[in-house]
C-alpha cells in the first residue's frame, strides 16, 4: 500500500509526510512539533471523513473518501477518485475567477490499480461559516441596507458561477462566508461536485437557485421577501436571461415535476 498524488509547489512535502503519518495514526492530538489535529469527523470505516489539522503557515482541511468494502474498490478502478475529479475542477474553477480555498494537495492510498481511499488537502479559509448558519444571524443585527447588500452578493456569487459555466450540484452547503472587516466574501467549496460547462443551459442556471429557495421559502428560514430580493437582483445582473421574479420562483419550485432534472442530475 502506498500514496501517490500531487502537491503544491507552495507546499513542503515534509509536511505531507507527516499527514499520511497523521493518517496512520488513530489517536489525536499531538503528532509532531508543528502538526497537530484540531478536529475529526469519522473514523477509516466511514466512507467520508474530516481532519482539521494545525501546521505551519497555517490549518489544513482534509477531506478523506474511503472505498469501504470491495465493491468500491472494483468501482473505482473505473472511474477517477473523489480527490482527481477536484483536481480537475478545482484549477479550473479558480482560474475562472471563482474564490476557493487554495489546494495543497491530493493523494491516492494504492495497492497497483485498486485505490482504497482519496484525500484532497485544502487551506482553511480563516473566521470563516457555511453561509446556512451565517446569514440569517448575521443579517438578524444589522441594518437594512446590509441585508441587501448581503443578497446582492449571493446574486453577484450565482452570477459568476453561471456566466463561468461552474455547475455546483450541491450549492447552498458548500458556500463559506466570511464576514471579517463588514464585507462580505463567499468561497466555493466541495468542488468535487462541480461541472464545468462552456456555457449554461437556462436549466443549470436554475439549478443555483434551488437550495436558496429551499432555505428562504420552503423552510422559512429566512422570508419570500428576500428571496424575491435575491431574484431582482441577480435578474439585474444577468442579461442573458429574460426571466421574472415569478419565472424563476416557478421552476424552483416545480422543479420536481421537470423531466429535465430526472435526466441530468
Ligand atoms: N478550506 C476550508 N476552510 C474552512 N472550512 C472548510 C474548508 N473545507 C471544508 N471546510 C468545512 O468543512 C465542512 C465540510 O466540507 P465539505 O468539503 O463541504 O465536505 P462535505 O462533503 O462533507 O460537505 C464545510 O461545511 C466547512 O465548514
Ligand atoms: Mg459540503
Amino acid at each position: 500500500m502506498g500514496y501517490s498524488g500531487w502537491v503544491s509547489d507552495e507546499f513542503p512535502e515534509d509536511t505531507v509526510r507527516h499527514v499520511i503519518g497523521i493518517m496512520k495514526e488513530t489517536g489525536d492530538g499531538l503528532l509532531d512539533g508543528n502538526i497537530r489535529v484540531l478536529k475529526k469527523t469519522g473514523t477509516a470505516n466511514d466512507r467520508k471523513q474530516h481532519l482539521v489539522i494545525a501546521a505551519d503557515g497555517g490549518n489544513i482541511h482534509l477531506k478523506i473518501f474511503n472505498n469501504t468494502g470491495i465493491a468500491a474498490v472494483l468501482k473505482d478502478i473505473f472511474r477517477a477518485s473523489k480527490a482527481r475529479k477536484f483536481y480537475a475542477s478545482n484549477f479550473e474553477i479558480r482560474k475562472r475567477g471563482i474564490p476557493s480555498p487554495d489546494a495543497l494537495f491530493i493523494l491516492e492510498k494504492r495497492m497497483l490499480f485498486l485505490k482504497f481511499s482519496s484525500i484532497i488537502a485544502t487551506r482553511e479559509i480563516e473566521e470563516s461559516t457555511p453561509f446556512t448558519g451565517h446569514y440569517k444571524a448575521w443579517v438578524g443585527t444589522r441594518p437594512e441596507k446590509d441585508r441587501l447588500n448581503y443578497i446582492e452578493e449571493i446574486a453577484r456569487f450565482i452570477f459568476k458561477l453561471n456566466s463561468s459555466g461552474v455547475c455546483h450540484a450541491d450549492l447552498l452547503g458548500n458556500i463559506l462566508v466570511n464576514a471579517g472587516g463588514g464585507r462580505i466574501r463567499m468561497y466555493l467549496i466541495d468542488n468535487d461536485a462541480v461541472k464545468l460547462f462552456d456555457n449554461l443551459t437556462r436549466f443549470d442556471y436554475i439549478k443555483h437557485f434551488e437550495g436558496f429557495y429551499d432555505y428562504f421559502v420552503k423552510k422559512a428560514a429566512v422570508s419570500r421577501e428576500d428571496w424575491e430580493t435575491l431574484c431582482r437582483e441577480y435578474l439585474k445582473m444577468d442579461k442573458s436571461v429574460s426571466d421574472s421574479v415569478e419565472g424563476i420562483t416557478q421552476h424552483v419550485a416545480n422543479r420536481k415535476n421537470l423531466l429535465y432534472y430526472l435526466k441530468n442530475y
